[in-house]
C-alpha cells in the first residue's frame, strides 16, 4: 500500500468498528465465495485477491463511500444510497451482504440490488475485507475530528 487512506469518515469508522467482531482468519475463506465477483487490488494495482469483475473491487471498500468505485457501472438502487453520502462500514457491510435489495430498501434507495447473493453471517469476511482498509485501528485512535464545541 502506497497511500494511507485520511478519510474523514474516521470518526464514524471508530463509532461503529468495534461492534462487529469477525475472524479475519475465518473470512478469508468465506471469501472464495465473494471472489466469483469481487477482486481485491490494492491502490497500487497489486492483486491480492483474483477475482471476477462483476462487482467492484473491494480494497478498501471499508470507509469507502456506497457505490462509489471508479468506472463500476452500479445499479441504480445502490447509487441512491450512495447519493445519501453514507459511507462503509463494517457492520453496514455485515448488514448489507444478508440481503442487499433489503439494504437498499431500507437505506433511502429503490429496486434490486444487481449483487444476487447473500451471506447471512457476514462479519467474519467483513473483518477480513477491513484488514485492506483503512486500519480500523488507527481509526480509533485518532481524535474526533472537528467535534463541535459542546460548552
Ligand atoms: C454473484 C456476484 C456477487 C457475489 C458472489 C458477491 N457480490 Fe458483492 N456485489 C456484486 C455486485 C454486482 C455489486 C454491485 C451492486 C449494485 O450495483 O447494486 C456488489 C456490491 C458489493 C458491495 C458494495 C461495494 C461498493 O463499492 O459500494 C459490497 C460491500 C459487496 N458487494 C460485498 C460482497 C461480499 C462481502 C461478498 C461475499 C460474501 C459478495 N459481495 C459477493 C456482486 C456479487
Amino acid at each position: 500500500m502506497t497511500k494511507l487512506f485520511a478519510f474523514t469518515a474516521a470518526a464514524l469508522l471508530a463509532t461503529s468498528a468495534a461492534a462487529v467482531a469477525g475472524d479475519p482468519d475465518k473470512g478469508a475463506k468465506d471469501f472464495n465465495k465473494c471472489k466469483a465477483c469481487h477482486m481485491i487490488v490494492s491502490d497500487a494495482g497489486e492483486t491480492i485477491v483474483k477475482g471476477g469483475k462483476t462487482g467492484p473491487n473491494l480494497y478498501g471498500v471499508i470507509g469507502r463511500p456506497v457505490a462509489s468505485y471508479p468506472d463500476f457501472k452500479y445499479g441504480d438502487g445502490i447509487l441512491a444510497v450512495g447519493a445519501t453520502g453514507m459511507v462503509w462500514t463494517e457492520e453496514l457491510i455485515t448488514e448489507y451482504a444478508v440481503d442487499p435489495t433489503k439494504f437498499i430498501d431500507t437505506h433511502g434507495g429503490s429496486g434490486r440490488s444487481k449483487m444476487t447473493f447473500k451471506l447471512k453471517d457476514a462479519s467474519d469476511v467483513v473483518a477480513y475485507l477491513a484488514t485492506f482498509s483503512a486500519a480500523p485501528e488507527a481509526a480509533e485512535e485518532a481524535p474526533a475530528e472537528e467535534a463541535p464545541a459542546s460548552e
